[in-house]
């Protein structure tokens, strides 16, 4: 058998991750980076795509002392293919060799058990939860790319998960960049500051065309497909409304110190109904109430000729305001605009983990992705059924959407969910 095409049970997979007790009892405790230690960071990939090869780059990019050690992917050439890519730019920096390159499906085990320092996870979500309880249970600092779950079952783990870092005293840090960009760290201060007298209301939006996509080759099973065309399986990534607008309905929960406590959504697949998109859907708009009486109107689209827009708005009691990536402007009074030239958010990530790990001043975003990951799952949960849901509900849910079994063979495209008729769990 191709040993990139071996199965594994689900059982086995969490087996795998480390989260058995036996796993965790072994793995070191403490923060081996404590106390101004300058040593060389050793830094492994799990999920060697697009994203994962930009977060290795990032890291080597963040700081002079760090290397890439170790690459898994589910396909060993994804890995040998990230690795030879930040070779060819970073040289030295990338001291992977073949053998540190892992394929199969419990190739992230393998990088979790080899002597790195931090892990950067970006796989398709649904695979988060797993890789992350294996970073930690085997004592790894971790970057976690978002969203961190595609159901709440996921959610449940990566709370655990936080809590179990913290025991641990290891760093985690997510791919919510927004969170280490400079023109929202400047523009929350001022919200903070009374800059628009009392937030009381906000919209936000992914509105885009269409992102890639992958035809069903012939010589791949279902499950071989659907995994590397996850972006269109719920199972996978979630829906776009988890996968993408996490990113806005992020910087909404930061204004509000927290998530909300209920959603009431709509949506539907109406422009991009190829069976080659699975069958998610193509828009969604999601009224959220937070608990100080906060109410977002929240839009993502990705259909193809329409307008695009991508930022956050929020209104407060003396002015208002807009942000999105590299741009951030306050209107009324305390009118403001950023106009600094900032580093990327996505270095300024690896940056802000990196001294972290270094000095033990600690940093866990674990929670905070994973109730904005939640908050995300409890708008598309709205919207799949059509009824209001609670942050209670949905913190609750008994919704797992992990497939019996991860057996390369076939496996079917669930039905498009039909508000009024597909059942909320
Ligand atoms: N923060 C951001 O702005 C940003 C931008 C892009 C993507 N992302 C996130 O990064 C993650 C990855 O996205 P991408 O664009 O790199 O996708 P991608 O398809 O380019 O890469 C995913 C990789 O994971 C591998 N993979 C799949 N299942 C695996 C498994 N079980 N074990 C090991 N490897 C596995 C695939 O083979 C593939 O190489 C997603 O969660 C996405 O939402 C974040």
């Amino acid at each position: 058998m191709n040993p990139n095409r071996s199965s594994l049970s689900r059982r086995q997979f969490v087996q795998a991750s480390g989260l058995t007790a036996a796993a965790l009892a072994a793995a070191p405790i403490g923060n081996a980076w404590a106390g101004g230690v300058r040593q060389t960071l050793k830094v492994g990939v799990v999920g060697c795509g697009g994203r994962g090869t930009g977060a290795a780059w990032n890291a080597l990019e963040a700081d002079d002392d760090t290397v890439i050690t170790h690459l898994a992917d589910l396909f060993l050439d994804r890995a040998i293919e990230a690795r030879d890519k930040l070779k060819a730019e970073w040289g030295d920096r990338v001291t992977a060799t073949d053998k540190d390159c892992f394929g199969g499906t419990d190739a992230y085990g393998r990088c979790c058990s080899q002597g790195n320092d931090y892990i950067i996870l970006a796989t398709p979500p649904h695979f988060r939860p797993i890789h992350l309880a294996a970073a930690i249970g085997r004592g790894k600092h971790v970057f976690t790319e978002k969203p961190v779950a595609v159901d709440p079952t996921g959610i449940r783990q990566c709370f655990a998960i936080h809590d179990e870092a913290e025991r641990r005293k290891l760093c985690i840090a997510a791919g919510t960049q927004r969170r280490h960009e400079q023109c929202y760290l400047e523009f929350m201060q001022r919200i903070k500051d009374g800059a628009i007298g009392t937030p009381i209301s906000g919209s936000c939006y992914w509105n885009m065309g269409e992102l890639w996509s992958k035809n069903h080759e012939a010589e791949w099973s279902d499950m071989e497909w659907q995994i590397k065309n996850w972006l269109y399986f719920t199972w996978l990534s979630g829906d776009h409304i988890v996968e993408q607008h996490v990113h806005n309905l992020d910087v909404i929960n930061w204004i509000n110190g927290g998530p909300p406590v209920r959603a009431m959504g709509c949506g539907g697949r109406q422009a991009r109904t190829d069976p080659l998109f699975g069958h998610i859907f193509d828009h969604f708009a999601v009224e959220y109430e937070y608990a100080n009486g906060f109410v977002l109107n929240s839009m993502c689209r990705q259909t193809n000729g329409c307008a695009n827009r991508v930022e956050e708005r929020v209104r407060g009691t003396t002015g208002s305001a807009k942000t999105t990536s590299g741009f951030a402007e306050i209107y009324g009074p305390a009118e403001w605009k950023f106009t600094a030239k900032q580093r990327s958010p996505y270095v300024q990530e690896h940056i802000d983990l990196i001294a972290a790990i270094r000095s033990g001043n600690r940093i866990n975003e674990m929670r905070q992705v994973a109730e904005s990951t939640l908050t995300a799952i409890m708008g598309r949960m709205s919207a799949y059924t059509g009824k209001e849901v609670t942050w209670e509900f949905a913190v609750n849910s008994k919704l797992d959407l992990t497939p019996p079994s991860y057996e390369f063979g076939p496996i079917e495209t669930p039905p498009v969910p039909i508000p009024g008729k597909t059942e909320l769990i």
